[in-house]
């Protein structure tokens, strides 16, 4: 059985604003080389989707192809670009990733055919219109979304032609193939696995990566 992790780098980074986003930097390394450095072990190749105009980092042990317009787009191309059994979907905006995660949504991958990494909501949460408090949402049995997210890479590229035929869009490949009709089983994510976004993300990326690498 082989496994890929496969890596969509190829965003722009619009709301960081410090250029294409897997090229940014924490206490001296990229985000791109801290995520592929995670996957490594767990896997037997890694590709990552790059922006076009990018030339492929030498610090990242890594197959490059070109990414498209779109998340989705992107993971499209990675999938079609690879041969391997399962796949491990993982952002490169995402560079903590701890090894026990990696390790259960890959066997999760493997057992159930789709999986994504998940954590039960913590916060209070609330139905709103503008800023104003319409009506409390029940926060038993919601979870938030994160990568990694582990396929049987025929499951994952079925649901992405489909939703390619049909114009769907998602946010991510485990709601591809829920939308598609698949099961998606949930592993316990991590708090570390926060997606940076914002400057305010970056600062706290920064201060992660500097306890992390000491
Ligand atoms: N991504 C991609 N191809 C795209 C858009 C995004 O491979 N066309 C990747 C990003 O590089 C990132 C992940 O998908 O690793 C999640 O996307 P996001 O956090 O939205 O990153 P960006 O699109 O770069 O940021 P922004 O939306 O602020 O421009
Ligand atoms: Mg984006």
């Amino acid at each position: 059985m082989k496994v890929a992790a496969l890596v969509p780098a190829a965003g722009s980074g619009q709301r960081l604003g410090l250029g294409p986003k897997a090229m940014v930097e924490v206490a001296g390394r990229s985000l791109l080389a801290r995520s592929v450095a995670a996957l490594h072990p767990h896997v037997d190749e890694v590709v990552v989707a790059l922006p076009s105009g990018l030339t492929p980092p030498a610090d990242v042990p890594a197959r490059f192809i070109l990414g498209g317009d779109t998340r989705q787009r992107s993971v499209l191309a990675l999938l079609q670009a690879s041969d391997a059994d399962v796949v491990l979907i993982h952002d490169a905006a995402r560079p903590f990733l701890p090894p026990t995660v990696a390790r259960a949504v890959r066997a999760a991958a493997v057992q159930h055919g789709a999986a994504t990494a998940a954590l039960p909501v913590a916060d209070t949460l609330v139905r709103a219109t503008a800023d104003r408090w319409e009506e409390r949402v029940e926060r038993q049995g919601l979870w938030a979304v994160q990568t990694p997210q582990g396929f049987v890479r025929e499951v994952l590229l079925g649901a992405h032609l489909d939703a390619e035929r049909a114009g769907h869009l998602a946010t991510d490949d485990a709601g591809l193939v829920r939308w598609a009709g698949g099961e998606v089983a949930l592993v316990p994510g991590d708090a570390r696995l926060f997606k940076v976004t914002t400057p305010g993300d970056l600062r706290l990326a920064d201060a992660l990566a500097r306890q992390l690498d000491d």
